[in-house]
C-alpha cells in the first residue's frame, strides 16, 4: 500500500518505461493490403483512403519493392478484374490480375510473403461473395469456385491463401483441393470471425465490390456475437486452417483476446479500411495527431493478442519505428 507502493517510480524516464513495456510494437507480423487492377501505368488513389492506390502490376511491383525495403514481411493482394460475371469466373483465371501480380513478385525475387484474399465479391457482377440461387448466396455451390480460386493463387506462387467469404466449409474445401494438387505447403489464413461491418465501406470503393442488392448479413457474423466467433474459429481450425483472423479489429478487441486465450494457432487481426479512413479524415481536419494515434491503435491490437496485423498504416509505422 501507499506510500510503499508507487507505480510512478517505473514511469520516471523513457529508459525505465521501455524496460517495463509489456507490448513492444513490431512490424514483424505486419501485412500490407494492396489492390491490383488491369492495364499498365495505372495508379489511382482511392478517394476515401489517402495513400492507398489501385495499381496495375508495374506500379504494384514498384510499391512491393518499397514495402520490402521497409522491412514489412508480407503483402495481401486484392484484385479488380477486367470483367465481372455472375459466377466471378475471372477469380480463378491463370491470367487474372492477382495471378499476374504474384508471378511478378516471384520473378523479381522479392523477399515478401505473398498472401491472397480468396473471395468472389470483387469478381461477381452482383458483388456478393458467392453464387446466387433463388435470390440468396448459395453456400455449397460456392465452395468449388473458392477452391478453384485458391488453387490458381497457389499455382501462381502465393504462400498463404486467405478465404474471406464466410461460406461454411470453405476451409476444408480449399485444403482438400490444394493437397490434391501437391500444394500441401501453401498455408491457409481463415477470416474465421469476420463480422458484418460498416467499417468495410471504403474498401468496397477500393475493390469495387459493393453488393448490388441486399447485404452480407446472411453470411458475415452479427457484431453482437462473441461465443459464435469462438465456434467459427474452432470449425476453421478443424477444417485445416493454419491461422485464424478476427475482422475488423477495433470494435472486436475482446474477440481477439478470447481467441488468443482459447486457441494455440497464430491469431491475425484486420485493421480495416474504415478504421484507416477515420484516422486519415480526423488527421486531415487537424483533430488527431497521426503518428501518435496510429501507434496507439496498433499497440492496442497487438496487446489484445494479435501477432499478425493487416493494416494500411504498415508503411508509415515501419518508417516511424525506424526513425525512432
Ligand atoms: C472481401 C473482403 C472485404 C474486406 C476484405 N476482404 C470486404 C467485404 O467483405 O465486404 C474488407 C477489408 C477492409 O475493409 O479493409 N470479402
Amino acid at each position: 500500500m501507499f506510500p510503499i507502493q508507487r507505480p510512478r517510480r517505473l514511469r520516471r524516464t523513457e529508459a525505465l518505461r521501455g524496460m517495463v513495456r509489456e507490448t513492444r510494437l513490431s512490424t514483424s507480423g505486419f501485412v500490407y493490403p494492396m489492390f491490383v487492377c488491369p492495364g499498365s501505368g495505372v495508379r489511382t488513389e482511392i478517394s476515401t483512403m489517402p495513400g492507398i492506390f489501385q495499381q496495375s502490376v508495374d506500379h504494384f511491383l514498384e510499391e512491393c519493392r518499397e514495402v520490402e525495403g521497409l522491412g514489412i514481411p508480407a503483402v495481401i493482394l486484392f484484385g479488380i478484374p477486367e470483367r465481372k460475371d455472375e459466377s466471378g469466373s475471372e477469380a480463378a483465371s491463370p491470367t487474372g490480375v492477382v495471378q499476374r501480380a504474384i508471378e511478378a513478385v516471384r520473378r523479381a525475387k522479392l523477399n515478401l510473403v505473398v498472401l491472397t484474399d480468396v473471395c468472389l465479391c470483387e469478381y461477381t457482377s452482383h458483388g456478393h461473395c458467392g453464387v446466387i440461387e433463388k435470390g440468396d448466396v448459395a453456400n455449397d455451390p460456392t465452395l468449388a469456385l473458392l477452391a478453384a480460386e485458391a488453387l490458381s493463387h497457389a499455382r501462381a506462387g502465393a504462400d498463404i491463401v486467405a478465404p474471406s467469404d464466410m461460406m461454411d466449409g470453405r476451409v476444408g474445401a480449399i485444403r482438400k483441393t490444394l493437397d490434391e494438387h501437391s500444394l500441401q505447403d501453401v498455408a491457409i489464413l481463415a477470416y474465421a470471425a469476420k463480422y458484418c461491418s460498416g467499417f468495410y465501406g471504403p474498401f468496397r470503393e477500393a475493390a469495387d465490390s459493393a453488393p448490388q442488392f441486399g447485404d452480407r448479413r446472411s453470411y458475415q457474423m452479427d457484431p453482437a456475437n462473441a461465443r459464435e466467433a469462438l465456434r467459427e474459429v474452432a470449425l476453421d481450425l478443424e477444417e485445416g486452417a493454419d491461422m485464424v483472423m478476427v475482422k475488423p479489429a477495433l470494435p472486436y478487441l475482446d474477440i481477439i483476446r478470447q481467441v488468443r486465450d482459447r486457441f494455440d494457432a497464430p491469431v491475425a487481426a484486420y485493421n480495416v479500411s474504415g478504421e484507416y479512413s477515420m484516422v486519415k479524415a480526423a488527421v486531415r481536419n487537424g483533430w488527431l495527431e497521426e503518428q501518435r494515434v496510429v501507434l496507439e491503435i496498433l499497440t492496442g491490437i497487438q496487446r489484445a493478442g494479435a501477432e499478425i496485423v493487416l493494416t494500411y498504416h504498415a508503411k508509415d509505422v515501419a518508417r516511424w519505428l525506424k526513425s525512432s
